[in-house]
């Protein structure tokens, strides 16, 4: 089956990144959100990348054009109905996704594909909520999307050898490197990932050093291009706190165990860059 229509549920950081790199590499994009507002601003960002991407000379205006004109956003449902593949990329929570996957399931052709950016919650657990648990699998981006290369593919233990390999093909007609990763909480990234991110954290509320010299300190010391609390501000700290809660429920191991301070910026919905303050100020 030939893919040519891309379906991205969901307009926040991974929906606008994903929808963006499927339009730039020649995939017609229909992007559902659930809002005529977050629809427009998705549209509006992708509009101010096209700009910047025109300004640093990497590609012309009738490009920007061109890739532009292949994104659609939508609010209803329905409008996914023709696509051959449906990444959602919605909050990172099993029953809200659950809930898509049985709308999506009713709405999207049997041969399309669904598939989840989720970071950390079982594949399966959303496969088996549809009637094609064999077409169902993970297509994990990074973020932000346009810039990174990675790109984990997780079949679920129900996903089929075909749909693995056309979400393959769909990834390097990305222009991302694909690694297989078993459908287990965190896949390699994360996994590795989240334990120091969290630990930061804990360093941080110890006061064992400043905001600044722990960022600075990993950049310089390991020639990390981003400290882990500006890091953490770019991921979201809602998203950082559910895939450590899905990492500890799934292992049980004290690193994966959120740090309180995580849990009460969340509280505070002090979420990093998305609502303009975490560990950093950009409201400024
Ligand atoms: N932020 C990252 O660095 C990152 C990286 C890779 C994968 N992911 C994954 O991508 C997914 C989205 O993360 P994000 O960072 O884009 O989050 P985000 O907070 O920027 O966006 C979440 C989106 O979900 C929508 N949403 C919230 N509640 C909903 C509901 N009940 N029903 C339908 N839509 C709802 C919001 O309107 C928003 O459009 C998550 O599964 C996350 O784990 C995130």
């Amino acid at each position: 089956m030939a893919i040519k229509r891309i379906g991205v549920v969901g307009s926040g950081i991974m929906g606008a990144g994903v929808a963006e790199v499927a339009a730039s590499s020649g995939f017609e994009v229909v992007l559902r959100s659930r809002s005529r507002t977050g629809a427009d601003a998705m549209l509006a960002g992708l509009d101010a990348s096209l700009a910047r991407q025109v300004k640093k000379g990497r590609i012309d205006d009738d490009r920007a054009a061109e890739v532009r004109a292949r994104v659609n956003a939508v609010t209803a449902l329905d409008e996914l109905a023709a696509c051959d593949l449906v990444l959602e990329s919605i909050v990172e929570d099993l029953a809200t996704k659950q809930d898509l996957f049985r709308d999506l399931d009713r709405v999207c052709t049997p041969s399309a594909i669904l598939a989840t950016n989720t970071s950390t919650l079982p594949v399966v657990e959303m496969a088996m909520v549809t009637q094609r648990p064999e077409r169902v699998c993970g297509i994990h981006f990074f973020n932000p999307a346009p810039a990174m290369a990675l790109v984990e593919l997780v079949p679920a233990l129900t996903t089929s050898d075909d749909v693995l390999a056309e979400a393959r093909g769909f990834v390097e007609a990305c222009g991302k490197t694909a690694v297989t990763v078993k459908d287990q909480a965190g896949f390699v990234v994360n996994a590795l990932l989240f334990p120091y991110l969290n630990n930061a954290v804990r360093l941080f509320d110890a006061g064992v050093a400043s905001r600044d010299d722990i960022d600075a300190a990993m950049k310089g010391g390991c020639n990390f291009p981003m400290g882990p609390l500006e890091l953490l501000d770019l991921v979201g700290l809602d998203t950082s706190l559910a895939i450590l809660d899905a990492l500890y429920a799934e292992f049980h191991e004290p690193n994966f165990a959120p740090a309180p301070l995580l849990r009460r910026m969340v509280a505070a919905q002090r979420l990093g860059r998305k609502t303009g303050a975490g560990f950093y100020d950009y409201s400024r």
